[in-house]
């Protein structure tokens, strides 16, 4: 199935309708996608990555034009990859129903970073713009950072890292980071000049 028709309108009209409708009372949760995803799952998370990556390209290394190409089974691959965490934030009206994703970030291990035994990347962090500054940046990094702190340590292995890139004018990003205490690497440079590495030691 290709996603292309089907996000563009659901990004366009549908997702942003029926948001603003729920914005007075809204509470929000944080979970991971399981594993094995449901096809709710996977399709949540692929509106949601297309959302982002059109409403903030650039904040990402990956393009909508791209990613908007995926098909169904390329979405389940990801998401169903044991190493990587796929966190989504779900704003649930006071009357019920599921609710609607608005926000995501998805957590690397080691095999997908490829550099170093303790390394876990950040990666895909994003929040729907009418709930931002209301804390699920944090809820949603605070979240990963606890799954790493929970996976096993690398016997003899150094201190475990996460490492992330962030687009230099970023502000809010930079924010969201260094208030978890991401600290830039300064050592290190990104291939992208107008991003800069940032890390932190999970202890
Ligand atoms: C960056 C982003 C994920 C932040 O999400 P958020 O849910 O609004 O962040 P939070 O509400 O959890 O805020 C976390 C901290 O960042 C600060 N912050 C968030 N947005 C800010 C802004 N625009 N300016 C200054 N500070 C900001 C908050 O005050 C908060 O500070 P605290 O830790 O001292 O309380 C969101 O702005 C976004 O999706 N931006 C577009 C995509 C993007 O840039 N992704 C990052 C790619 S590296």
């Amino acid at each position: 199935m290709n996603l292309k028709t089907f996000s563009s309108h659901f990004i366009t009209v549908d997702f942003c309708h029926h948001l603003s409708d729920h914005m007075s009372a809204t509470s929000y949760e944080v979970f991971r996608i399981p594993i094995p995803p449901s096809k709710a799952d996977i399709m949540s998370y692929s509106q949601i990555r297309l959302l982002g990556l059109k409403t903030n390209p650039e904040a990402f290394g990956s393009k909508f034009e791209v990613e908007s190409l995926r098909t169904f089974a390329e979405w389940k691959a990801r998401v169903e990859n044991e190493d990587r965490f796929t966190i989504i934030a779900r704003a649930t009206p006071p009357n019920g129903g599921d609710g609607d994703c608005v926000g995501t970030a998805s957590i690397l291990t080691p095999a997908m970073v490829e550099q170093g035994p303790d390394v876990y990347g950040v990666v895909g962090m994003w929040v729907h713009p009418e709930h931002r500054m209301k804390g699920l940046g944090r809820r949603m990094l605070e979240f990963g950072i606890d799954w790493v702190r929970e996976r096993p340590r690398v016997k003899g292995g150094e201190a475990r890292r996460l490492v992330l890139e962030v687009h230099r004018p970023n502000e809010a990003a930079k924010a969201l980071y260094g208030g978890l205490g991401f600290l830039e690497a300064k050592e290190e440079k990104c291939e992208d000049p107008n991003r800069i590495p940032m890390f932190l030691v999970v202890e």
